[in-house]
């Protein structure tokens, strides 16, 4: 093959995932952007993308950027992958096709709607509870005790959820470097290893739940025998950490800019503009990677070929090639569709759906008990490598005029 013109992309000689970037990413990501459209990430020889337009290339144009290596850092194809294949994020079409096309049929727009009395159901609970309360940590109390229920009783699953926080953080660890946080989160996890492989099994599906539908689904020849396992984890790794995260960073947002709360207070419809405005400014996933398939050009610049690209999000979604005053919270932005939270493309998040249910589910029962949320301390981020997730957010809620006590 002859060699592209282009012109190798430039070196940025700097880790993203150095204790610094992952508290604060955003200088870096400024850095990363103005550099071009593709930077060598020279200590840990991949290409990173942060803006928004060659984001979408990179997610979605699988003939040049495959996922067949895998959406993290390490390529799990060669020796020494430190993570293992997923049989829906990690194969590309026409194969990835037919996978997700069973998938979308077991997760129907129908089928989330189904859901929607009994999701709205557990938030008023949980709503009555935290406003009693008046000081939570809206981590914890609101984001984590809200989703960590739901989504395991659809997905018909009973895990403790202490164990679905350790093996989320190891997953977005692991889709990172191989660095000290991730042989942490692995120490932290070893110990549930075991009982993680089993609670997969088809053994453990409650009935009516979709994991049973899953294991179904393979009966019927939807996708390859012994995959179902994997497709539960799947949903394990992607739809907890992410949804908590969101719903975490729409809640510190929201109680910062109380002329934002307002305005969604006063028009209630403007919460799904809050929460996709969240997702854009503090995308949950920070970072997806795939692999060159020859020597390509991105945006006027060569990558060589066999490659890890990652594209950044975080990055993309404060582009100020796409977004006016991108580091500005405003609800009535429009951003759905737009932002790179959900990925774009082939491989564009399936649970979406299911994740704005939650989210409009919750934040709307405790929005209207309240008429201001406020910060009674400082937040603080979590160190994940490729999540963006709070792990402390103090907060004071005060009950609307008029709101009923339980
Ligand atoms: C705010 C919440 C969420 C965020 C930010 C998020 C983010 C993402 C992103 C960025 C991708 C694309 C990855 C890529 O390009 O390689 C993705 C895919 C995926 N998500 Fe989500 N997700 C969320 C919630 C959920 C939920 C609730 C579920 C569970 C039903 C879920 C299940 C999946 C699966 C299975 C894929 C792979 C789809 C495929 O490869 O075809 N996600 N998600």
């Amino acid at each position: 093959m002859t060699a592209l013109l282009a012109p190798d992309a430039p070196v940025l000689d700097e880790d993203p995932f150095s204790d610094e970037n992952i508290a604060n990413p955003y200088p870096l990501f400024e850095r990363m952007r103005e550099l071009g459209p593709a930077v060598f990430i020279a200590p840990h020889g991949y290409y990173a993308v942060g803006r928004h337009e060659e984001a979408g290339i990179v997610a979605s144009d699988y003939a040049r950027f495959s996922v067949e290596g895998g959406v993290g850092m390490s390529d799990i194809r060669k020796p020494g992958a430190w993570r293992a294949r997923s049989p829906i994020s990690e194969i590309d079409p026409p194969e990835h096709t037919r996978v997700r096309a069973a998938l979308q049929k077991i997760l129907s727009p129908l089928v989330v709607k189904a859901w929607k009395e009994q999701f709205a159901r557990h938030a008023e609970e949980v709503a009555d509870q935290v406003v009693a309360k008046g000081s939570v940590d809206g981590v914890a109390d609101i984001a984590e005790a809200y989703v960590l229920h739901v989504f395991p009783s659809v997905l018909g699953v009973d895990v403790p959820p202490e164990r679905i926080k350790l093996t989320g953080e190891l997953n977005f660890n692991q889709l990172g470097p191989n660095n000290v946080r991730m042989a942490r989160a692995l120490e932290r996890a070893a110990p549930i290893m075991d009982w993680y492989q089993q609670v997969l099994q088809r053994e453990q599906m409650l009935p009516g739940g979709f994991g049973e539908k899953i294991y179904q689904a393979e009966d019927a020849g939807d996708f390859d025998k012994g995959t179902a396992p994997f497709h539960v984890r799947s949903f394990f790794r992607a739809g907890v950490d992410t949804t908590i995260a969101g719903i975490g960073s729409t809640l510190k947002l929201l109680s910062e800019h109380p002329d934002q709360l307002a305005r969604v207070k006063a028009n209630p419809a403007l919460l799904k503009g809050a929460f996709e405005e969240a997702l854009r400014m503090e995308s949950p996933a920070q970072v997806m990677f795939r692999t060159t398939t020859g020597e390509v050009e991105l945006g006027g610049v060569r990558l060589r070929a066999d490659t890890k690209v990652g594209y950044h999000m975080g990055a993309a979604n404060r582009d100020p090639r796409q977004w006016q005053d991108p580091d500005r919270f405003d609800v009535t932005r429009q951003t759905a569709g737009v932002h790179r939270a959900f990925g774009v493309g082939a491989h564009v998040c399936i649970g979406q759906m299911i994740s704005r249910l939650e989210a409009e589910c919750i934040l709307g029962a405790v929005l209207r008990r309240v008429e201001r949320i406020e910060p009674a301390g400082p937040a603080r981020w979590r160190p994940v490598n490729t999540l963006r997730t709070l792990d402390a957010l103090p907060l004071t809620l005060v009950r609307a005029e008029g709101a009923a006590v339980p």
